[in-house]
């Protein structure tokens, strides 16, 4: 099966590695010789530590993906264009395409997954979602019966990381980031990661596989990490909550019985300690699903890093090249536009961190806001009251009851206009055990 690699970074080298390495255990248990034929990249003359004939480095991709002597392309440039011309240009011309590209499938997955299905070929796109985390497979495959009603994830290591340094050491958001950064963990600009818009687009690529209809990145609400504090952290340590950046993606049945509704979403959220996402730490990711007959599955391992995603790709490759010998493909289940729950909709319960002034009635007048909006308190902390020039201020933490997003927008706000409510400092989502 000769191989056409579009890219060769991060992730294609160490597929190139890969292939060479595991080549004879691959054709000993499947019969099939992967070849690696061409790799397209943007500068020949770029040392890559790879021993590689001259003649196999190009740098015209188009060429390489309608030539015939070619079977299978791999897609590991990243981004929009021209991955999406390269790999439409593959697919018609009778070609499996392995992507890692989650910007491209969050964007304009639905025209691929039709291009492959009407050219009767594999798209598959693994290390996209989760990167070495077996879930896009378990999804489309093992879970294809099932009536899946919620997938919820670690889906960003960065993230993951700079949380667990935070909680386990007492480092500042600041500081687990500059660290995150020397150890490659962030990128230099580290907004993708950090304001959720990475996971934003895991989690619309799961969410269009676990419910089959198309979930674009646009439609994921975000909220990042970069306003977390010390404070938080240790208030979630009090009420045995660990704080993590999730994203969700949820099935939820509209009021009136006519269908359902998607809810997607990435924000950070206390997780009960007892919940396995709790014990997610570091760089690791892991995905939890949660289906009518199945009840819960989690799947977890490494996320990013050149080897793991290289490792999904490698497990792609091979399956779309025995699907290519049997002339038969897995479609992609992309169905209508998904129908898009509001945010205001969410049902939760919430955490609220506030500083107030220490005086006697405080703590009754925040709870009767939150009373005039319907809403309960389930657990309130306040730590010892520190002198400043307006006098004595104190933070104080509380959970809620289950309450609509909406209400607590509103209470908020009316938080905030109450004379001994100096700041509302934090509002994070709470998840259930
Ligand atoms: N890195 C990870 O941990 C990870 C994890 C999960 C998924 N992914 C996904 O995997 C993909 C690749 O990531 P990466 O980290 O390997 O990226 P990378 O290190 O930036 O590598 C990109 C490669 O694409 C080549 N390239 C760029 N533009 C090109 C063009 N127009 N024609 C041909 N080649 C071109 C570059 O060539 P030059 O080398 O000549 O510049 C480079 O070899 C992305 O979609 C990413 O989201 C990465």
């Amino acid at each position: 099966m000769r191989v056409g690699l579009l890219g060769c970074g991060i992730v294609g080298t160490k597929l190139v590695g890969l292939i060479n390495e595991r080549g004879p255990t691959i054709e000993a248990g499947s019969g099939l010789r992967l070849e690696l034929a061409a790799i397209a990249v943007r500068s020949s003359s770029k040392d890559r530590g790879l021993d590689l004939d001259d003649s196999m480095l190009t740098t015209d991709a188009e060429a390489l993906v309608t030539d015939p002597s070619i079977d299978v392309i791999v897609e590991v440039i990243g981004g929009i264009e021209p991955a999406r011309s390269l790999i439409l240009a593959a697919l018609k011309s009778g070609k499996p395409v392995i992507t890692a590209n989650k910007e491209l499938l969050a964007n304009v997955g639905a025209e691929l997954y039709e291009a492959a299905a009407a050219n009767g070929v594999d798209l598959l796109f693994e290390a996209a979602a989760a990167g070495a985390v077996p879930i896009v497979r378990p999804l489309r495959e093992s879970l294809l019966g099932e009536d899946v009603r919620r997938v919820m994830g670690i889906v960003n290591g960065t993230t993951n990381y700079i949380l667990t340094r935070m909680a386990d050491d007492g480092v500042s958001y600041a500081d687990a980031l500059s660290e995150a950064q020397r150890l490659g963990y962030a990128e230099r600009d580290p907004t993708a990661d950090v304001g959720g818009f990475d996971a934003g687009a895991k989690a619309a690529i799961m969410a269009s596989i676990a419910f089959g209809a198309q979930v674009v990145a646009g439609d994921v609400y975000h909220e990042g990490i970069g306003a977390i504090t010390q404070g938080d952290i240790e208030f979630a340590r009090q009420f045995s909550y660990t704080i993590k950046l999730l994203a969700i993606a949820e099935l939820q049945d509209v009021a009136d019985g006519e269908g359902s509704e998607i809810g997607v979403r990435v924000y950070p959220a206390m997780v009960p300690n007892d919940h396995p996402l709790a014990s997610v730490r570091g760089s690791f990711n892991a995905v939890f699903v949660e289906g009518q007959a199945c009840g819960e599955l989690m799947f977890y391992g490494q996320g990013a890093g050149g080897l793991p995603t290289a490792s999904a790709v490698l497990g792609d490759l091979v399956d779309a090249s025995l699907n290519l010998r049997r002339h038969t493909f897995h479609p992609v289940p992309s169905g209508p536009r998904a129908r898009i729950r509001s945010i205001d909709a969410l049902e939760s319960a919430y955490y609220i961190g506030l500083t107030v002034e220490d005086n006697p009635g405080v703590m009754s007048a925040v709870a009767g806001v939150l009373a005039t909006h319907d809403i309960s308190i389930k657990t309130m902390q306040q730590q010892e009251a520190v002198p400043n020039e307006d006098g004595d201020q104190a933070r104080v933490a509380l959970i809620t009851h289950t309450a609509l997003e909406r209400d607590m927008q509103a209470t908020l706000v009316d938080l905030r206009r109450l004379d001994d409510v100096c700041d509302v400092n934090s509002v994070l989502r709470v998840i259930g055990s």
